[in-house]
């Protein structure tokens, strides 16, 4: 994981992520390891199921896809993703509104929590792979934002 405010440059850590709500953990890619902890998460946090997504230059329409998120918008759910391969870069408001840029990679953990306003794109690399926990699948239909402020 690498994060740092957009503006400034100025560096994120994981401690500094969980001041805005962002909880952040890097697991590892051993299942005995991972998944034990996400199971944990979605005992504490009431997730019921848990699937998988995948998103490549092979993925039919995949800008279109990927427009739907590029958007600022927020989730009436937790957004949990935890990569199993690839790459993703979530830009997060943080409580200033500052823009937060969070770039996750394979055994990287985060929780966007529900109502905080984000979006998510690939990087370069334009491939992702990761665990997917929620509540209700209908929870995380982005609610776009009007009006964002600047940045
Ligand atoms: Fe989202």
């Amino acid at each position: 994981m690498r994060a740092h405010y957009r503006s400034t440059h100025e560096p994120l850590s994981a401690h500094d992520l969980e001041q805005h709500g962002v909880h952040y953990r890097h697991l590892g890619l051993e299942k005995a390891v991972f998944q034990p902890v996400l199971d944990e998460l979605s005992h504490k946090r009431g997730y019921s199921t848990q699937d998988e997504v995948k998103l490549s230059k092979e993925t039919p329409n995949l800008p279109g896809v990927l427009k739907k998120f590029d958007d600022e918008h927020l989730h009436e759910d937790d957004e949990v993703r935890f990569l199993l391969d690839g790459e993703g870069v979530f830009d997060i408001r943080a409580n200033d509104e500052r823009w937060m840029r969070i770039v996750v990679e394979a055994g990287d953990l985060i929780v966007v929590p529900k109502g905080k306003h984000h979006r998510f794109e690939l990087t370069e690399m334009c491939r992702i792979h990761c665990v997917r926990l929620f509540k209700d699948v209908a929870g995380w239909v982005p609610v776009y934002r009007e009006n964002p402020p600047p940045g």
